[in-house]
């Protein structure tokens, strides 16, 4: 008990009990309340018949927990109520539409059915909109998607309105590779197939890597393609525009060949390539559309994270943000009692999964890149300053313990912010490395390596130029049953470099869940540490050299408070 307490996360989004996954249909409402929904198994902390768990907020930082808002129990639903997404009917009365995937059939068929449905407040102007009830004409959508099969037919996105229709994305599959289909409505009631939108072909992206079929084999999946490929679906594709003429696809793709950093992808388009040419009437045609599509793309496929994150998803805020959540996964190892009988680890803790902290998402023109940073919100979580230093000098050799301010729960839930500089001129002339970040210290001798190395080079004003940066997350000495392996890679950056000024990292540690921000949000890793035992012997030493000379930092840490009120005594709304 005391290790389950130990390893969850407080500050972030996690299941009250059981397991949770995916981010589902997040939104502001009208009153301005924050809605997430997650996928949500109350019975047991492993996957299994999904409910749709729901929390609430005022500032997207503390929670209140909601009952569940939708619940596996009809006929087209009963084996799960699957991801899916949330739209405000804006140019009606703003009620929120809830979108999602019932499964059924499992016994039956030995393959999941998956249509799409929908749900709606059972009071609107409920600010907390607790209850929900399905519409009586549900499954809106049962019909296969092109070139696809129902097996593999999931996660609708947030519909968007374009000439007086409404169009949704859901995730599918055709001959192996992940796709888009389209589908549109004149009343969010009657859905018509409008064609194959995206898919990874379009996006330049190529199966590679073993093919290891699962022991039990679904329609389409599992299977090998042949290129010895394991075919994946898209699941919880998301689209949505950022600026002026920039739009994001972003899909899931559970292949971890295809993509050793990450499984959550993105690319950038035009709204050409993205709205293409329809109109009522004229509803594009698959071929034609994925042909536009692939002509318009402004990017090829990037990594959204380079950690464990999966089946993240965004929203817009009423001041016209761009947030992002993903379900950040366990990746704990080994087995109580030997797994002879005995139950994964984290299994043993009766919970598992957890949400990011909500990340502001913008572009950078420069580098043709996302990037993302915690919301600014995220400071309120702050609740005690322990360390501040604007010009700390690092030694040249080894890390620089920081003497933190006592705290009974030192280090166990704190965010670091530190900004690099080197404390002399770098010689002018070539590239040269440099390599800073912090160690955090976990207890019981156990520690993780957080890095951002590279190479700068001084130019002959004197400022200091980064011309190439990685940030890496090393857990090869993070404790008994954590993933030993490094996370993280090379991180886009503007062709003309960064100020060696801008070298900074933002740590959020909550206990088993480290969220790593470099170099203002360009580079993202996201890590599950499992540091065994209870005591507080936690620190954080920061490190850095640029050439030969040593870094000075500017770090502040911060103890951290939770996101559940646990007496909920302070109810979100
Ligand atoms: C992604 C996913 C979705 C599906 C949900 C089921 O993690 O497989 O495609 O809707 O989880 O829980």
């Amino acid at each position: 008990k005391a290790q389950a307490q130990a390893l969850k996360p407080m500050y972030h989004i996690t299941p009250s009990t059981g397991w949770m996954n995916d981010p589902n249909g997040m939104f502001q409402n009208r009153a301005g309340i924050y809605h997430v929904f997650y996928q949500w198994n109350p019975v047991a902390p492993i996957w299994g018949s999904p409910y749709w768990g729901h929390v609430i907020s005022k500032d997207m930082v503390h929670w209140e927990r909601m009952p569940p808002a939708l619940v596996p129990d009809t006929d087209y639903d009963y084996d799960g109520v699957f991801s899916g997404s949330a739209t405000l009917l804006g140019d009606e009365d703003g009620t929120p539409i809830l979108f999602y995937t019932g499964v059924s059939n499992f016994s039956e068929l030995q393959y999941y059915e998956q249509v799409q449905a929908i749900a709606r407040p059972v009071n609107a102007s409920d600010p907390k909109l607790k209850l929900w009830k399905k519409s009586p004409n549900n499954p809106l959508i049962s019909q296969a998607p092109q070139g696809g099969t129902l097996a593999q037919f999931r996660d609708p996105v947030t519909a968007w309105k374009q000439d007086g229709l409404w169009y949704t994305v859901i995730g599918s599959m055709e001959s192996c590779f992940g796709t888009a289909a389209l589908y549109s409505s004149p009343d969010f009631q009657t859905w018509q197939p409008a064609g194959q939108w995206a898919s990874q072909a379009s996006t330049g992206q190529a199966n590679v890597g073993e093919c290891v079929p699962p022991a039990v084999s679904q329609p389409g999946m599992g299977q090998c393609d042949q290129f010895g490929a394991v075919c994946h679906m898209w699941e919880c594709p998301d689209v949505f525009q950022l600026g002026n003429d920039t739009w994001v696809l972003k899909w899931s793709d559970q292949s971890k060949s295809r993509n050793p950093y990450s499984m959550d992808w993105y690319v950038l388009g035009t709204s050409a390539a993205f709205l293409g040419n329809r109109s009522q009437g004229n509803i594009s045609t698959g071929g034609e559309d994925i042909a536009h599509f692939q002509s318009t793309l402004q990017s090829t496929p990037q990594s959204v994270d380079y950690g464990s994150i999966y089946a993240s998803k965004t929203f817009a805020t009423n001041d016209g943000r761009r947030v992002w959540m993903g379900w950040v996964f366990e990746t704990s190892t080994g087995c109580v009692e030997q797994c002879s009988g005995g139950t994964n680890f984290t299994d043993s803790l009766g919970w598992q999964g957890a949400q990011t902290l909500p990340r502001e998402v913008s572009l950078d023109a420069d580098s043709r890149a996302l990037i993302f940073n915690p919301i600014r919100e995220v400071t309120e979580l702050r609740s005690q300053m322990l360390y501040s230093n604007a010009a700390l000098a690092l030694p040249s050799n080894g890390s620089q313990e920081l003497n933190l301010t006592q705290s009974t729960s030192l280090g166990r839930q704190i965010e670091v912010q530190i900004a690099f500089a080197p404390a002399a001129n770098m010689s002018q002339g070539g590239q040269q490395p440099f390599s800073v970040g912090i160690q955090i210290s976990t207890g019981q001798g156990t520690s993780t390596l957080i890095t951002v190395n590279g190479t700068a080079a001084a130019t002959t004003n004197g400022t200091l130029q980064i011309a190439q940066a990685g940030v890496y997350v090393d857990r090869s000495k993070s404790g008994a049953y954590t993933n030993a392996t490094t996370q993280g890679r090379l991180v886009p950056l503007p062709a003309s470099g960064l100020p060696a000024a801008e070298v900074s990292l933002r740590v959020f540690v909550d206990r088993s869940l480290l969220e790593v921000f470099a170099l203002d949000g360009r580079g993202r890793v996201t890590s599950r540490i499992y540091p065994m035992g209870t005591d507080n012997s936690w620190g954080v030493s920061p490190f850095g050299t640029f050439g030969a000379a040593p870094a000075t930092a500017n770090v502040t840490v911060w103890e951290m408070g939770p996101a559940f009120d646990p007496e909920q005594a302070q109810a979100c709304c």
